[in-house]
């Protein structure tokens, strides 16, 4: 049995703490943990098998996976205390990790591994299969409602007032690093298409205010010597936090799956 330890009992950290609870073989959850206690607690009574309540270190020493679905302020911190324990890691703060990649080295050097789901976007199986030749460009497009993209550092500096826009208004473009800075909790996807192709200062990313969007769009498109791709995927936001899409929890579990499963389909 693979231990799990869970930061963050949010909406996608409550999906894959259920997921592990009764789906997926081999996994056991072990400790979990939220700054929040009232989310623990609701998510500990919700679990056939009872976790314990843990501090972070808690969670670390008892779990051989950790996995983080918190916040970006912690997912760099989580990660380099995990590696250092030579814990594997999961993150679904993703945008937290760009100022961290000396992790990946650290990771590699202690044997440890970290996961980065594919979260809300398609096309990262033939986007890294892609890199194993030359890729030219990468654009992605975010598309979403207002209150896809409340809170976001970005809005306050520029002086944004998302209730303002009335029509398809696109409101930031720049390279991946500069938007995941921009919007810390809503382009996570930007961190992982990057990661998986050529980088965060050279991948480009536009981010569209569209009122009248019930999903969360993301279009992305790939030229290379392999040719072109372009995928989109209209995503249903979580009813509980409009930020985050269905499927970004989803992915996380197809991840915990493919780490146990004997057979691995894809890239
Ligand atoms: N990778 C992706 O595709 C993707 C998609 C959506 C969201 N996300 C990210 O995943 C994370 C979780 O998303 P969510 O929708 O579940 O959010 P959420 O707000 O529903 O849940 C986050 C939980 O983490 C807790 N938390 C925050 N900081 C903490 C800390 N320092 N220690 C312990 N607990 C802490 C909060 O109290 C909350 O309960 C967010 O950072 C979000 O930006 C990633």
């Amino acid at each position: 049995m693979l231990k799990v330890g869970l930061v963050g009992c949010g909406v996608i950290g409550t999906e894959i703490a259920k997921a592990v609870d009764k789906k997926i073989p081999g996994l056991e959850l072990a400790a979990i943990c939220d700054k929040n206690k009232a989310k623990e607690d609701v998510l500990i009574h919700s679990l056939e098998k009872m976790p314990i309540l843990a501090t972070i270190d808690g969670v670390i020493e008892r779990a051989d996976l950790v996995i983080e679905a918190a916040s970006a302020d912690v997912a760099g911190e989580l990660a380099k205390k995990a590696i250092n324990k030579k814990k594997d890691i999961m993150i679904m703060s993703i945008g937290g990790m760009i100022d961290h990649f000396d992790l990946f080295d650290e990771a590699r050097k202690r044997g440890c591994r970290i996961y980065f789901p594919s979260g809300a976007i398609a096309g990262l199986d033939a986007i890294k299969a892609a890199s194993e030749a030359h890729i030219d460009s990468v654009t992605l497009e975010t598309y979403k409602s207002p209150s896809g993209l409340e809170g976001a550092p970005y809005l306050e500096e520029k002086k944004i007032d998302l209730r303002k826009i009335k029509r398809k208004t696109t409101i930031f473009e720049g390279s991946s690093r500069e938007a995941v800075k921009a919007f810390p909790k809503n382009i996570n996807v930007a961190a992982v298409l990057s990661f998986a192709g050529i980088g965060i200062d050279k991948t480009r990313v536009r981010i569209i205010v569209d009122p009248s969007l019930k999903r969360n769009i993301h279009h992305i498109v790939v030229k290379g010597n392999f040719g072109k791709l372009e995928t989109r995927v209209e995503n249903v936001p979580s009813p509980f936090n409009p930020r985050t899409s269905y499927l970004a929890a989803l992915s996380a579990i197809a991840t915990l799956r493919k780490i146990t499963d004997a057979v691995q389909i894809g890239t």
